[in-house]
């Protein structure tokens, strides 16, 4: 099959190498890759929202089977021109896409069905938002509907912020187009955890748990990142909380697109709260995490190709997948700075080294480019995810670490603690 996989990011890398080791895949893509990439597939230079120049480049070169990354493309309907031109692709319709593309169609679809999520109001008005926040007072959150690239969410501790946020979306014009409508929610208490799920309309399979660290800083200390490590297993997720997700909350939600016309398919990303009631949901994404889809993959035993194709057929439930008992864990690298300004193109030496002999150990790039002398540059906030795999998290830290510590980048830095909550639990 030609394969080719949409994105270019360090969930794209590992996608890649997951996709180019399948017996298959005799040629693949990536549109528009990176410089890791560069090594599993041939680069195309087209933007992962150019659905145009994807499509067209798909019925050029009479791809067999497109794998989409990011939410962006998915969100625009790349799925559904792949298939006006029978082209079969891995990810939602658009209109499926709505779970991670509208959060107040999401609560609506939760609240219609009987999906445990925050009370919550939608709004096009400031004035009747505030009106709502000043009603039910603080803490209280506050979110964009649309896309709003991870930055869309205030969870104010006060009423003064919570109006702020809203003047910010819908005055100030924050999040653009995205903020112009608002959902306004109660604010859950308990841990937060994350599960993912293929879907292929009908059937939902549990992938492997996965848990990432949202904050730039040791002791998730700092601002909002899209991730900053992840490791897998998530002691959080106990089997009984998988199966009352799943029972819950999963299934519930594949039946309620089916029955709404718009049959998900792809992969089913919930971000959850555990609140003293149990799992309650905080938001749908419609793609694999980034950096947990590192994690997952590198746990993966079976061929994932004929899994996600299986997505795309409908014909999930004759299909199982294996995993490796071992913990992965992985840590991402960033620009100096990230997620805030920094500087691009600087130089990074010593990833030949880094992993050592072992196969247990794999950096995937995440933003990175090859300079006029074939230097190794970075070209983005995130640029590289050092990941290890071991029998427990604790040693799959130590050993990824390790990897980190070889890598001669000093415009970068990382966190030293990913892992950490499930280290702590034992
Ligand atoms: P998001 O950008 O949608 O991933 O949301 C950012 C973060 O906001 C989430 O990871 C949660 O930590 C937090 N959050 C979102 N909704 C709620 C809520 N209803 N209650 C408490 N925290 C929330
Ligand atoms: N790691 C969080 C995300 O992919 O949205």
């Amino acid at each position: 099959m030609k394969v080719l996989v949409v994105g270019g990011g360090g969930r794209e890398h590992a996608l890649c190498w997951t996709i180019a080791a399948s017996p298959l895949c005799h040629k693949l893509y990536c549109a528009p890759g990176n410089a890791g990439i560069a090594e599993e597939a041939e680069c195309v230079p087209i933007g992962a929202e150019d659905v145009d120049a994807l499509v067209a480049f798909a019925q050029k070169e009479a791809i067999d089977f497109v794998v989409v990354g990011p939410e962006g493309a998915l969100v625009l309907g790349l799925v559904d021109r792949l298939a006006e031109i029978g082209v079969k692709a891995f990810g939602p319709s658009a209109a499926a896409a709505r779970l991670e593309g509208s959060k107040g169609f999401t609560k609506d679809l939760c609240a219609k069905y009987d999906i445990p999520t925050a009370a919550y109001a939608r709004f096009t008005d400031a004035e009747a938002a505030k009106a709502y926040v000043r009603d039910q007072g603080a803490p209280i959150v506050v979110k964009a509907d649309g896309l709003a690239a991870g930055k869309g969410v205030t969870v104010a501790m006060t009423e003064a912020e919570a109006l702020a946020a809203i003047d910010e979306a819908m005055a100030g014009g924050a999040f653009g187009a995205a903020g112009a409508e608002l959902v306004v929610e109660a604010f859950l208490e308990g841990e937060e955890a994350s599960f993912f799920a293929l879907v292929d309309g009908e059937t939902a399979l549990p992938l492997v748990t996965a848990q990432d660290h949202k904050r730039a800083y040791d002791g998730d200390e700092g601002p909002n990142t899209g991730g900053m490590g992840a490791y897998s297993p998530a002691p959080v997720m106990t089997r009984a909380l998988i199966d009352r997700t799943m029972a819950e909350i999963i299934e519930p939600t594949v039946k309620a697109m089916q029955a709404e016309g718009c049959p998900f398919k792809g992969v089913l990303y919930a971000g959850l709260m555990i609140t003293k009631k149990g799992p309650e949901l905080i938001e749908y994404n419609v793609r694999f995490g980034d950096p947990e889809c590192q994690v997952i993959l590198m746990r993966l035993m079976s061929d994932l190709l004929p899994a996600l194709i299986a997505s795309a057929d409908g014909v999930l439930s004759s299909f199982d997948l294996r995993w490796y008992d071992e913990a992965a864990l992985t840590v991402v690298m960033a620009a100096k700075g990230y997620p805030g300004s920094y500087e691009k193109g600087t130089e990074i030496r010593g990833l030949d080294v880094a992993p050592g002999n072992s196969d247990d150990v794999k950096v995937f790039h995440a933003g990175t480019k090859r300079g006029e002398a074939g230097a190794l540059l970075a070209t983005g906030g995130r640029v590289l995810n050092v990941t290890a795999m071991a029998p427990t998290i604790k040693e799959a830290q130590a050993r990824a670490y390790v990897a980190v510590d070889k890598i001669d980048w000093p415009g970068g830095f990382c966190r030293r603690d990913i892992g950490w909550r499930a280290i702590a639990r034992g």
